[in-house]
């Protein structure tokens, strides 16, 4: 696909549900009390896999809408193990966030995906489940994750990375041991399963860096109407921020500020977004961003940030390369393990594009100029994240961006590029 050169960009758009709640809605769903209304639910290839996994364990879910998916709720211990493994695609949540539910049902349940997600880490699920009780084999740390569920006993867990997944799936597991479970972080990441949770009436404790809870006589949710998700927004925010003229406005985007790490860093490189009409919503909160055009100084993202922007950190690369001075990312060696090495792709696709950036061993470096980005030729690597820094890289460059692997947008949000088009100014 070709990405051609913007003017800039305008206008009022919303973008589909949070992905991460999506997840966390049809899971807790699934295991909950009666039916579970999905209103605003993030359809795209990762929440699929969700879908698709709770069916194979025997859940009925129905797609009434687009954005409107029912979960009939087959109470903690109802799930059933297939015959085969689940699939769980390119998809890390999925796999991370039902291997703790799975840990506390009977039989034994195999959880794989495709080429990439079988490439990453499962040993951070793996350690903590064994210390609750469960049996479980991976392959070197890596999927195919067999689970043997079963009795399990309430932990506390110093998790050794930042990671909300991790975090989940413990919390997850949790629900069914037998005491309490606690969960201490070494930094804030997304908390949305503890919201969640919360929500379908389980005892939640939270304190600075630490979160526990013990497990539910049941879970019931109801209805959840899904934000926005601020991970697909972001595209949008840093094409207006970089392009001169642009006044963009979108609506009902999740504000959570475990999410919006994005936000606060442009704001010191002098970007110029507006959130209001704040709202909540099922405990998330939410809002309408104003973004206008603005010039940008160089930042350094810190390593306590990094979990608030994880999944923007490419995005940021972008902003960063058209502003003036010298900007870095540290302490983001997680980047490594997302579903590319992120730390790799940012920087190829980057200097492939006439961008001075280079890779460090947790992050990198970007010499930004105050001027448009040459521009050439890239691929995504099948990674979405990927291919929307290449978008936005294209709209904001002077010769424009040949994007290979532009399908792989599907993964998190199927209806991007009809979007960009809708709002990019091209005379
Ligand atoms: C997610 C957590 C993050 C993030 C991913 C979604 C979640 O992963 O990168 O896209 O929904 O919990 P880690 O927990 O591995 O950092």
């Amino acid at each position: 696909m070709r990405v051609e050169p913007a003017a800039s960009v305008g206008g009022h758009i919303a973008v589909p549900g949070d992905k991460s709640i999506s997840h966390r809605a049809l899971l807790v769903g699934a295991i909950g009390e009666g039916a579970t209304r999905v209103r605003g639910f993030g359809r795209s290839a990762d929440t699929e896999a969700t879908i698709g996994a709770l069916r194979a364990l025997g859940v009925t879910v129905h797609e009434d809408e687009i954005d409107l998916v029912r979960v009939e709720g087959v109470d903690l211990l109802g799930l059933r193990p297939p015959r085969e493994a689940i699939d769980c695609g390119n998809s890390g949540t999925t796999l991370r966030l039902l291997a703790g539910i799975l840990a506390g049902q009977d039989g034994r349940f195999e959880l794989t995906g495709d080429e990439s997600l079988r490439r990453r880490p499962v040993d951070r699920v793996a350690e903590p489940l064994v210390q609750m009780g469960a049996r479980v084999e991976t392959v070197e740390g890596r999927p195919p994750l067999a689970i043997e569920g079963g009795e399990l006993r309430g932990i506390r867990y110093e998790l050794p990375v930042a990671s909300a997944q991790v975090k989940s799936c413990v919390l997850h597991a949790g629900l069914y041991a037998q005491g309490r479970t606690t969960v201490i972080e070494p930094l804030p990441t997304r908390d949305h399963t503890e919201i969640m949770l919360a929500a379908a009436g389980v005892r939640v404790a939270r304190r600075p860096g630490r979160v526990s809870l013990g497990p539910p006589e049941r879970l019931h949710l109801g209805a959840v109407q899904v934000p926005g998700d601020f991970s697909s927004a972001a595209p949008f925010v840093v094409a207006a921020t970089l392009l001169p003229g642009s006044e963009l406005t979108i609506h009902d985007v999740g504000l959570n500020p475990r999410r919006t790490g994005l936000l606060s860093v442009l704001g010191r490189m002098g970007a110029r977004i507006t959130a209001f009409h704040r709202r909540r919503s099922g405990g998330e909160p939410m809002g309408d961003l104003e973004v206008r055009s603005a010039e940008l100084v160089a930042t350094t993202v810190l390593p306590e940030e990094v979990p608030l922007l994880v999944d923007e950190l490419p995005l940021f690369a972008v902003a960063a390369a058209c502003a003036r001075g010298e900007s870095r990312v540290e302490g983001a060696r997680e980047l490594r393990v997302k579903e590319t090495d992120r730390i790799e792709t940012v920087t190829t696709s980057l200097r492939a594009l006439g961008i001075r950036i280079s890779a460090r061993d947790d992050g990198f470096g970007v010499r930004g100029v105050p001027t448009r980005p040459r521009g050439g030729g890239m691929s995504s690597d099948g990674d979405h994240r990927i291919a929307m820094l290449g978008a936005v890289a294209g709209l904001v460059s002077r010769e424009g961006v040949e994007l290979e692997g532009a399908e792989a947008v599907a993964v998190s949000f199927p209806g991007f590029f009809e979007l960009l088009d809708s709002v990019a100014q091209r005379s």
